[in-house]
């Protein structure tokens, strides 16, 4: 959205919020319509989502559009369903916190009941544009996936590893990143890695095919882990580490089972907001990476489908500052017994260095049920940075701080899931299963993502290390 939408939007909003709080008529006695009063709240609120070419059922960019749909609006919205927040307002102040005011939700509300009225058409604000669906605008950089996939019409989900060669023959910084989906009825998420080259040169000892099979089987063997079709799953007879803050090493048996594929760049999923960092803090990445494409697909029965999905970059306009770390705080050795309604997971992480962080996304699957980030600081005061009291799968939100946090040197942050593996949770696959870390959303995750800077780290200070 151009800059000078969205404060024409805000004015908007707070001038109507003011004046026409629980009332269907304005304050000059003009009833509530869609062009004058509605309508600025839709394109702030509900327009990133609600948009030709997004995941939502409906655009609410014209009242045609948004007629058909007024019932339902005054459900969802009354409901506080929509629009999808999920952050316990008494803890952090969000920048992108999506939710309604209290007079917005009545306005909406009582425009439906008075017939969901259009108004003058001159009253229409602008509405927001958008770059061909871009929602950071016309990236500098479109890196697609290197080929067009092919998807079978039926099976089980599958993850599927894509690596491109960008050709950067220098350090990009990156302001801005968003992942599209070339499919929306397949693309079940993506998350777009950095592999920089220090690991791409991964010393390849000379084997025969024989040699090389007999290696695999016995790795197999070894690992807790396994695979299969396209996805990676735990054993089920793994070790079992629920609390993984008193386990040494985080709960981590062995830190390379995690699947490291490289520093996290970008991601979508239903609900996720794209990355946008302030100016002046950056996203690396190094000359020479290759950029990986994990892409979740779920399967349409009975028709073929093709996807090709592509991320946009857009690179900082000034001299960059700092540099944006992204890390998953993350369990993946818990087992959550069949049937258990409310079972504790958790996660820890020490801070090295002084840090500020920038933002939050909690990951769980079908079975996640609530989740909390607590900070354990160095002088023994503990702090809930967020807690998401109900999670719900549908919606991979980023909870970006409305300015970052500082967290001292040597504080701990936990993060605690809990998990309904029973019937009563309506969209649990199976509650007859045990349940442990998997890539498929029949099995389980409990990561806490975030991205932080380093306060004693510029970004002059790392290159100058390198080189
Ligand atoms: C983050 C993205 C997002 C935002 C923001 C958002 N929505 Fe939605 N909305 C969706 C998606 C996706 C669905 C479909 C959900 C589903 O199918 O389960 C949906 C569904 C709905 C529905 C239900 C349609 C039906 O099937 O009856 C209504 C009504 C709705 N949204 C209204 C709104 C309004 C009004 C706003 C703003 C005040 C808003 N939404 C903001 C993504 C969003």
């Amino acid at each position: 959205m151009k800059r000078g939408t969205s404060l024409f939007i805000i004015l908007a909003v707070a001038i109507a919020g003011i004046s026409l709080s629980q009332r269907t008529i304005d304050a000059s006695g003009a009833p509530v319509t869609f062009t004058k009063d509605v309508a600025p709240i839709f394109f702030s609120k509900c327009a990133e989502c609600h948009r030709p070419g997004e995941g939502a059922p409906f655009s609410v960019l014209t009242y045609k559009d948004v007629r058909p749909w007024a019932r339902s609006i005054r459900a969802q919205v009354a409901g506080k369903e929509m629009p999808p927040w999920h952050a316990d307002p008494h803890y952090g102040e969000w920048a992108n916190d999506r939710r309604l005011s209290q007079s917005e939700i009545d306005l909406i509300v009582n425009w439906v009941k008075d017939g969901a009225r259009e108004g003058n058409p001159s009253d229409m604000p602008v509405a927001p544009t958008f770059t061909n669906g871009w929602s950071i605008g016309k990236p500098d950089i479109v890196i697609p996936m290197p080929e067009t996939f092919t998807l079978e019409a039926e099976g089980p989900d599958e993850y599927q590893y894509f690596e491109v060669d960008p050709g950067f023959k220098e350090d990009v910084y990156v302001q801005m990143a968003e992942a599209r989906p070339g499919n929306r009825k397949v693309v079940h998420h993506i998350i777009a890695f950095v592999r920089p080259p220090s690991e791409n040169k991964a010393p390849r000892p000379k084997m025969s095919k024989e040699e090389l099979q007999k290696l695999r089987e016995k790795m197999e063997r070894e690992s807790p882990r396994y695979r299969e079709g396209f996805l990676m799953r735990t054993k089920k007879d793994a070790p079992v580490v629920d609390d993984g803050c008193a386990a040494v090493n985080g709960g981590k048996i062995n830190r390379n089972d995690e699947g490291d594929v490289g520093t996290l760049l970008c991601g979508y999923a239903p609900g996720m907001n794209q990355a946008v960092w302030k100016p002046g803090t950056v996203k690396r990445v190094p000359a020479g990476s290759k950029i990986v494409f994990q892409m979740h697909y779920s399967k349409v029965a009975g028709s073929v489908q093709q996807d090709r999905s592509s991320i946009g970059l857009t690179l900082a306009k000034s001299q960059p500052e700092k540099l944006v770390r992204t890390h998953g705080i993350s369990n993946g050795y818990f087992l959550i017994p069949p049937g258990a309604d409310n079972h504790k997971v958790t996660a820890c992480w020490t801070a090295k260095e002084p840090i500020h962080i920038i933002n939050f996304m909690p990951h769980m699957h079908l079975r996640g049920k609530a989740v909390e980030y607590k900070a354990f600081y160095p002088d023994g005061t503990t702090e809930i940075l967020m807690n998401i009291p109900e999670y719900d799968f549908s919606w991979q939100t980023v909870y970006y701080y409305k300015e970052p946090k500082a967290i001292p040197k040597g504080t701990r942050i936990m993060v605690t899931g809990y998990f309904d593996n029973s019937a009563k949770n309506r969209y649990n696959p199976d509650p007859t299963q045990t349940v442990r870390y998997g890539e498929p959303t029949y099995d389980e995750m409990m990561i806490g993502w975030m991205d932080y800077t380093v306060d004693t780290e510029s970004i002059k200070t790392i290159t100058a290390k390198r080189d």
